[in-house]
C-alpha cells in the first residue's frame, strides 16, 4: 500500500474516507441482501473507469454478467461500452478457480488484468469462499491469499459479505475477517419513526483516519449517495435505535476496535 489515494467516485464517501481508499488495498463492503453492496462496488468500478482512467474488473460468483448489465442500466451505467472499449471485464468464475487462478504464475485473472491495465476491482461476493471450508481459521487463510494475489496484480479492491442477519448483529466471524482486509464498511436498514433507512459505518481503514459517525445514504437513480449523519440516535447500526440492548451492541463492538 501506499499513500496514494484511489478516489471511489460515490458522493460523500471519499470525505468519510478522508480522500479515497489506499493504493493496493482491500475494502470489505458487508451488509444483508439488498443494502446495497453490488451498487457500491459497480458504482467504485464504473467511476474508475470513466472518470479516473482506471479500468477495472468485476469478478463475480453469483450473478451473470448480464445482470450486472441490467442492473447497472438502471442507474445509467453502460458497462456494455466499457467493456467494448476494455476499460471493463466482467469475469464469472468460482472461488475455487480464482483462487488457484491467482496462485498459478500467469493466470487469468492477472492476464486480464495486464490486458485492460486494470487498476480496481469488485469481488462479488466473498461469501462464496465459505463453501470451500467448514474451518474459520482456514477460510481466513484462503481469503488471506486471494486478496494479496489481487494485490500482487495490482489492483485495488473492493469485496462484498452478505450479512444474514437482516438487522444488527455481528457475527464472529466477520470480525475474524476484519483482520484480513485493511477496510471494512459496515451497511445497514435502519428503521427509524416507521421507515426503513440506509446506514453506513466505515469501521476500519489501515493507515488512514477515516469517519467514526454513522451516515445515512440513500440509492437513487444515479447510485449510491451518503448523506448527513443520524442525529441524536443511539444503536443505530443495531438496525433499532431505541432499544438498550441496541446501544449496548454499539458500545460494544466499538470497544473492540
Ligand atoms: N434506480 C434505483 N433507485 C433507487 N433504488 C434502487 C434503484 N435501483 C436499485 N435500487 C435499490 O438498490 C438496492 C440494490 O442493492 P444491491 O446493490 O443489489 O444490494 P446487495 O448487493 O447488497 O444485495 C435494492 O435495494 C434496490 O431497491
Ligand atoms: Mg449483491
Amino acid at each position: 500500500m501506499s499513500d496514494e489515494r484511489v478516489i471511489t467516485g460515490i458522493p460523500g464517501l471519499d470525505d468519510m474516507l478522508h480522500g479515497g481508499l489506499l493504493r493496493n488495498s482491500a475494502l470489505l463492503v458487508e451488509g444483508a441482501p439488498g443494502t446495497g453492496k453490488s451498487t457500491l462496488g459497480m458504482q467504485f468500478i464504473y467511476q474508475g473507469a470513466t472518470l479516473y482512467d482506471e479500468p477495472g474488473l468485476i469478478l463475480t460468483f453469483e450473478m451473470f454478467p448480464r445482470q450486472y448489465y441490467r442492473d447497472a442500466a438502471n442507474f445509467g451505467w453502460d458497462l456494455r461500452a466499457l467493456e467494448a472499449s476494455d476499460k471493463l471485464r466482467i469475469v464469472m468464475s468460482s472461488p475455487e478457480v480464482s483462487r488457484l487462478d491467482l496462485q498459478a504464475v500467469t493466470g487469468q485473472i492477472e492476464s486480464i488484468a495486464h490486458q485492460l491495465q486494470a487498476r480496481r476491482v469488485l469481488v462479488d461476493s466473498l461469501s462464496h469462499f465459505e463453501r470451500l471450508t467448514s474451518d474459520p481459521i482456514e477460510l481466513r487463510q484462503i481469503i488471506y491469499e486471494f486478496i494479496n494475489g489481487l494485490k500482487r496484480v495490482g489492483l485495488t479492491a473492493v469485496l462484498t459479505r452478505e450479512n444474514v442477519a437482516l438487522l444488527g448483529e455481528t457475527p464472529n466471524m466477520e470480525e475474524d475477517l476484519a483482520f484480513v482486509v485493511d477496510g471494512y464498511l459496515m451497511l445497514r436498514y435502519v428503521e427509524l419513526s416507521s421507515a426503513v433507512r440506509r446506514a453506513l459505518l466505515v469501521l476500519k481503514l489501515r493507515g488512514s483516519d477515516h469517519a467514526k459517525d454513522i451516515r445515512q445514504f440513500e440509492i437513487t437513480s444515479h447510485g449510491l449517495e451518503v448523506r448527513a449523519k443520524f442525529e441524536g440516535q443511539q444503536g443505530i447500526m443495531s438496525g433499532s435505535p431505541v432499544s438498550e440492548p441496541a446501544v449496548a451492541f454499539v458500545q460494544a463492538f466499538a470497544r473492540k476496535k
